[in-house]
């Protein structure tokens, strides 16, 4: 989850048994080599890297290169074209895993047949596509194959878990009910604002659209656009994309819009998906890791129950 989401909750999440992820979309080079390197400092369990690959993340292959030389045991690659970044990773021996947004996406990199194929629905919190997330999911888990598939978007909490488990996923991807954690961020001077509007969500309170892109003046690949909770800068701009891009145009200096909009939480883009709504309170990573899991066992026990 970008650079927001570094070695502490990575390796919180690890230790409590699941797979932690470092962000590294916004990070330098060397700023990833050295969370890396406090992460295997502070677990001895596997761990993964995020490299964004789509043209506009800065230093994509650079940071696939750290990943590489500090032989991370796993990569996650999303958006853009993944195919150079996995077949990169594979012959240095690091295990792949690729998010995608659609079916089609899902075929290619199938082919290529990735150690697991994350399969991400429309609900997920930061950059997604337009698929809901269970019939992809179905429909994915459908042309697998032997390749083991992980769900994202919409999952928070055991029900969502034990629901994918059951269609034959393997695994659950779990972004925005992480962000409610001490261990994520800091998010600037309004890390305690944005983790208590995730706490007051209900889940209804998400947009989805191009403005939050205009506003950061990234460009992501076609399809992709971001979620986040709703707040003055969604409602005053959400339709009105073309003035946007004037406003955001007449401040020239880099991120000048989202550095004056970031200092205000009725503007700053508080990047989260329907999931909000399953978050009850900030607390431990490993907290959230163990209940999910099992909350999702005893569900399990009463599907498996009722079919013996
Ligand atoms: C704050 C935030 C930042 C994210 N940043 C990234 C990113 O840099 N790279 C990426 O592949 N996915 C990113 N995602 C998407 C996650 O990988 C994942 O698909 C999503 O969080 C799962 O859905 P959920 O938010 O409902 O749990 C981000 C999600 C959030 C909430």
């Amino acid at each position: 989850m970008s650079s927001d989401c570094g070695w502490r909750l990575a390796a919180a999440v690890s230790n409590a048994g699941a797979l932690g992820t470092i962000g590294s979309l916004g990070r330098t080079p060397a700023n990833l080599r050295d969370e890396i390197r406090q992460c295997r400092a502070a677990t001895d369990r596997p761990f993964a890297v995020n490299i964004a690959c789509f043209q506009w993340a800065g230093f994509a292959g650079e940071l696939l290169g750290v990943a590489i030389e500090e032989d991370v045991p796993a990569v996650t690659l999303s958006f853009g074209d993944v195919m150079p970044a996995l077949r990169r990773s594979r012959a240095a021996g690091v295990r792949v895993t690729v998010q995608v947004q659609t079916i089609a996406a899902a075929r290619v990199v199938l082919a290529e047949r990735p150690d697991l194929l994350i399969v991400q629905g429309h609900e997920a919190g930061g950059h997604t596509g337009t698929r809901g997330t269970l019939s992809f999911a179905a429909q994915a888990l459908g042309i697998a194959g032997g390749t083991p598939v992980a769900v994202a978007g919409g999952i928070g909490n055991g029900r969502g878990l034990a629901g994918v488990l059951a269609m034959g996923a393997a695994a659950a991807v779990i972004g925005t009910r992480f962000k409610a954690t001490p261990e994520f961020g800091p998010l600037s001077n309004l890390d305690a604002e944005q983790k208590a509007a995730l706490v007051e969500s209900d889940g209804d309170d998400t947009v989805h659209g191009a403005i939050t892109d205009i506003a950061i003046g990234m460009t992501w690949p076609p399809g992709i656009a971001g979620r986040v909770l709703r707040n003055r800068f969604t409602t005053d701009w959400l339709g009105r994309e073309n003035e946007l891009r004037q406003a955001v145009a007449a401040r020239p200096e880099p991120y000048g819009w989202t550095s004056q909009h970031n200092q205000d939480q009725d503007t700053v883009l508080n990047w989260a998906g329907e999931s909000a709504g399953l978050i009850d309170r900030v607390r431990p990573a490993a907290e959230i890791v163990e209940e999910t899991v099992r909350d999702a066992e005893s569900l399990l026990r009463v599907v498996a129950d009722l079919t013996t």
